[in-house]
């Protein structure tokens, strides 16, 4: 989590072979976009995606969205070309937020791609986002997300591969993901050592809204910043997910002001109605607060 908080609910994928797609993102919902030059595009599509995906981050018009865009593999023969058009647009300014890494398996793997974003010349404001998608993944999350403290890295968020998971463990994708919990909650946990944030994956069912939304609750409560979508229908219902409630919202407004009044300063507890509060919860209720209002702020 991030001091400034940067609302990362809802993430929406689109093939960086889709312009139609690329162009509509500029008036979604969203809080940010992956443009995907791996999974979602053909291997005889990829270098035509890799110019159309540099043209459109050159164009710009992305607004208040964070814009990142997830590389081939680093043992592909297109992810030295995927890197270095994004250095070099980044170089100039027209660069994303981050490039997301699929199958990240160790600490040393990010910090191979660091040094190599270093050499092409990107700016340190280009960050790396890593996808947790392998079994080996999973168990090494905590020291993936801990090579996060030292800045050189990059890193500022875990992108859970749910599919890619369920495809190499043989755990089934079910309402409420029983097999996958301890997975889930690890990762979060880790991203938290780390100081990073974390996304929950995709929901392939796009026209089954309710399943989705539930999942999107699910998510919230395990801790996830947002999650990762695959379709326009999504945003809205995951935003009001990870959205803090209107009661939550004047719950925390209470509690701050409450712990900022002159006579409770050498207080650690208070109670509102029957309720403990200690200053922690008042940390809490700042994050909430700072949240809602950078949402807010963007209209
Ligand atoms: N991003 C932006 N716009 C999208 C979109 C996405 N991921 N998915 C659909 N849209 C747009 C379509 O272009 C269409 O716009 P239009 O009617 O204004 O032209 C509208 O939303 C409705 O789309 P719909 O017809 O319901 O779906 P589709 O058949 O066009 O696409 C998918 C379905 C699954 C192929 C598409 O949603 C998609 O490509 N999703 C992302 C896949 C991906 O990136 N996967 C990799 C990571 S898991
Ligand atoms: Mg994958």
């Amino acid at each position: 989590m991030s001091p400034v908080p940067r609302p990362r609910r809802s993430v929406l994928y689109m093939p960086g072979a889709n312009a139609r797609a690329l162009e509509k993102a500029r008036s979604l919902a969203c809080d940010g976009i992956i443009i995907d030059l791996e999974d979602a595009v053909a291997p005889e599509a990829k270098p035509d995606a890799r110019v159309l995906v540099a043209q459109a981050l050159e164009a710009g018009g992305f607004g208040h969205r964070e814009v990142v865009v997830r590389v081939n593999g680093t043992d592909t023969p297109w992810f030295e070309d995927d890197l270095a058009a994004l250095a070099r647009a980044a170089a100039k300014g027209a660069g994303p937020d981050a490039v997301l890494i699929p199958k990240v398996a160790t600490p040393e793997a990010l910090f191979v791609v660091a040094r190599r974003l270093d050499a092409l010349g990107a700016p340190a404001s280009l960050k790396l986002w890593a996808m947790i998608e392998t079994p080996l993944a999973v168990l090494k999350a905590g020291e993936i997300a801990l090579a996060a403290r030292d800045p050189a890295i990059r890193l500022t968020a875990l992108v859970l591969g749910t599919n890619d998971l369920s495809k190499e463990t043989g755990a089934r994708i079910v309402p409420g993901r029983a097999p996958m919990l301890g997975w889930l909650s690890h990762c979060v946990l880790a991203a938290r050592a780390g100081g990073i944030d974390v996304l929950d994956g995709v929901w392939n069912g796009f026209r089954d809204m309710e399943g989705f939304t539930r999942e999107c609750h699910e998510a919230a409560e395990l801790g996830f910043d947002g999650k990762t979508l695959i379709h326009p229908t999504q945003i809205e219902p995951c935003n009001a997910a990870f959205t803090p409630p209107e009661e939550a919202v004047a719950e925390a407004r209470r509690v701050i002001e409450l712990f900022d009044r002159p006579e409770n300063a050498a207080k650690g507890v208070l109670q509102i109605e029957g309720r403990m509060y200690e200053r922690m919860h008042a940390d809490i209720a700042r994050k909430t607060v700072a949240l809602v209002e950078t949402i807010a702020a963007r209209g």
